[in-house]
């Protein structure tokens, strides 16, 4: 369990390395964001992320409650790749891509605070 929960940690740090990573390329126009490995690596990681996540929800038998932390994460994390495409994809201005960017990062930092609190309003407590 603990080997699974700390490659989540690496796959989650990783999910949001490569986000502001790719966010300073957009902002900067650079051909570099067009690289094969960027386009492909985040995939594998979301998943390897989202994979882990299924496990330690299976293995830790955490989800008798309807709306508890973990249906938050899911919820946020849905949201974070929501912000994530907007502001890698769809954005077209560089206000958009910076609003964009702000999202996304702080849904990031709400998912560590629930995941860290396991609570829905980790700042609430
Ligand atoms: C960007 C997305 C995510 C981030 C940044 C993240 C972050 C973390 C962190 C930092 C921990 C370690 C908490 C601790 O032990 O102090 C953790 C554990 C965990 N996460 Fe995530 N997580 C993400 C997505 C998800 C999703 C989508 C799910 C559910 C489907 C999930 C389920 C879990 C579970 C069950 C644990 C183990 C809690 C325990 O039993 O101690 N995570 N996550």
């Amino acid at each position: 369990m603990s080997i699974i929960k700390n490659l989540h940690v690496i796959f989650a740090l990783l999910s949001i390395t490569g986000f502001i990573y790719r966010g300073f390329l957009k902002l900067n126009n650079a051909d570099k964001l067009r690289a094969k490995w960027l386009k492909i690596s985040p995939h594998i990681i979301d998943t390897l992320l989202l994979v882990s996540a299924i496990y330690l929800v299976i293995a830790g038998q955490n989800y008798p409650e309807i709306f508890n932390w973990v249906t938050a994460k899911i919820v946020a994390l849905i949201v974070y790749i929501g912000f994530g495409l907007y502001t890698l994809r769809f954005s077209k201005t560089r206000g958009g891509v910076l609003i964009g960017f702000l999202l996304a990062v702080m849904t990031f930092v709400y998912i560590v605070g629930v995941a860290v609190t396991k609570q829905v309003w980790p700042l609430m407590l």
